[in-house]
């Protein structure tokens, strides 16, 4: 493996912005990549520089953790929504969300923290892709298999806990769901019972106290399989008391048969967890919505960095790249470089410029941030993000509800960055379309002289 570099460490970390890169500017592919460094200059200053004059300092108040969303194939979705449906999620619906156009999406409202939030899988067989995004998603589903044995790909895995672990974990036992036990001991001490089951080639992992199961046998994470990869971000005793502190005014929440789950730790694989590519990803979280990272482990075969936000305290995202375990004939690195190619073929234009217009299907698998903060700071904020985007292929579009922009950073998870009350300046972005391959709106009206299916409000809820 390729020696790694430690992440520069977040405390120096703010950044001024070099005068030639005014909001617009725009990256042409076979130019030659700046490094990130020399793109943007760090500095000891805590002020950001954009083209609107200094924002100081962004902190975390009003963004939110809303949802991570995996990719699904078609054919599959249903059996998907019907494993969260029976097993996970209590009292939801077998229902698919039907986004027109063959496009669907299960959603099973888990809780971050406190509030509500949403996993989704979405099938957009439709969507710009070179050919594989399906072929991946069988490729983990046979890798996982029956769940017996670890690979490297495990580590894309939503970790959930709850308070009765056996109120959950019962019906999946008694129905032969094929299941990883592993154990492992919090930061108090306290005994950690893990059961990861498979879900399109994801892991879903319940996790809560040994206690409440006394008659399971688990081992212990093996040295290969990276044991601070697993190991749980916060306590039990803090998750217990989490669950209490839940907003109950949040109707989400009165949907559920059991206590609802919390997503506690959302894991996603990357060969280079402390790379360039990786380091524009952390560095702009925190700039623009004051995340912080740390690089939790590394040792000679395995980095993990923990992402997380002051203001969504009990979830940490967790970046892993276990070289140890085996991943099959493809290895982590084959994964990010096709979402790349992706990236690369459909988030350009001919020329090679930046074409935020256009779309592929990796931009659909995202971690999705909400900022709610007024008009006046989610518009600096907005204006911010385009300068930071400016060697990162990325989609923008202007929804209803929220004005977007999706970052295609190395890496297979790209980041939804969600504002609420602004557009930033750019009102006449396109709004997402489930009927073309590049999701635009506009491109479907040309087309068609119509407007885009309307996206009815059948969320399965
Ligand atoms: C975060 O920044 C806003 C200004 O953008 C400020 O009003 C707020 O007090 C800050 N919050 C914290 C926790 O520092
Ligand atoms: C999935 O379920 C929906 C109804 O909920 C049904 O219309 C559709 O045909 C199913 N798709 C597959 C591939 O089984
Ligand atoms: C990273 O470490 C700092 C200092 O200990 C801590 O304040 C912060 O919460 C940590 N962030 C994450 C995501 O673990
Ligand atoms: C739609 O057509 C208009 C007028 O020809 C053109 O300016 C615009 O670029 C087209 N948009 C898309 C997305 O094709």
């Amino acid at each position: 493996m390729a020696a790694r570099q430690p992440a520069r460490p977040l405390a120096v970390v703010a950044l001024v912005f070099a005068l030639a890169l005014v909001a617009g500017a725009r990256r042409r592919r076979g130019a030659p990549l700046l490094g990130f460094a020399e793109t943007v200059r760090v500095s000891a200053a805590t002020t950001t520089m954009t083209s609107r004059g200094p924002l100081v300092p962004f902190n975390s108040s009003d963004w939110r953790l809303q949802k991570m969303t995996h990719l699904s194939s078609l054919a599959t979705l249903n059996s998907t929504l019907h494993l969260f449906t029976t097993y996970l999620a209590g009292s939801l619906t077998d229902c698919p969300s039907d986004l027109g156009c063959s496009v669907r999406r299960a959603k099973f409202g888990v809780r971050f923290g406190t509030h509500s939030g949403a996993l989704q899988f979405l099938a957009a067989p439709l969507f710009d892709d070179l050919g594989e995004a399906d072929g991946w998603i069988a490729y983990f589903r046979e890798l996982h298999g029956d769940m017996r044995n670890f690979d490297a790909f495990m580590h894309n895995k939503v970790v959930l806990y709850a308070r009765d672990l056996a109120t959950y974990a019962g019906p999946l036992i008694a129905d032969g769901i094929p299941l990883m036990l592993r154990s492992s001991v919090d930061a108090d001490g306290a005994d950690v019972l893990h059961l990861g089951l498979q879900v399109e080639g994801v892991v879903f992992e319940l996790v809560g106290a040994a206690g409440d199961m006394p008659g399971a046998r688990a081992p212990a994470w093996s040295a290969d399989e990276c044991p601070a990869a697993h190991a749980l971000p916060f306590t039990l005793a803090y998750l217990s008391d989490l669950v209490g502190l839940a907003d109950d005014a949040d109707d989400d929440f009165a949907l559920y048969a059991n206590e609802p789950l919390l997503a506690v730790t959302l894991g996603m694989t990357q060969h280079g967890v402390t790379s360039a590519g990786a380091a524009a990803r952390y560095e702009h979280a925190a700039v623009l919505t004051g995340a912080s990272h740390n690089v939790t482990h590394a040792s000679a075969t395995c980095v993990v960095v923990d992402m997380g936000w002051e203001s969504q305290p009990g979830v940490a995202i967790r970046f892993v790249d276990n070289a140890a375990a085996p991943s099959g004939s493809r290895s982590l690195a084959d994964y990010d470089a096709y979402v790349r190619r992706d990236h690369e073929a459909f988030l350009y234009d001919e020329d090679g410029e930046q074409n935020p217009d256009g779309w592929d299907r990796y931009l659909d698998q995202h971690l999705g941030i909400w900022y709610s903060g007024g008009e006046a700071s989610c518009q600096a904020r907005a204006s911010a993000l385009r300068v930071l985007l400016a060697d990162v292929p990325y989609a923008e579009r202007q929804q209803p509800d929220a004005h977007l922009f999706y970052a295609g950073y190395d890496g297979p998870f790209a980041l939804e960055y969600q504002f609420e009350h602004c557009d930033a300046d750019r009102a006449d972005a396109p709004a997402e379309c489930g009927c073309t391959g590049n999701n635009n709106e506009d491109t479907w009206y040309n087309l068609t002289g119509d407007a885009c299916w309307a996206m009815g409000d059948d969320w399965c809820e």
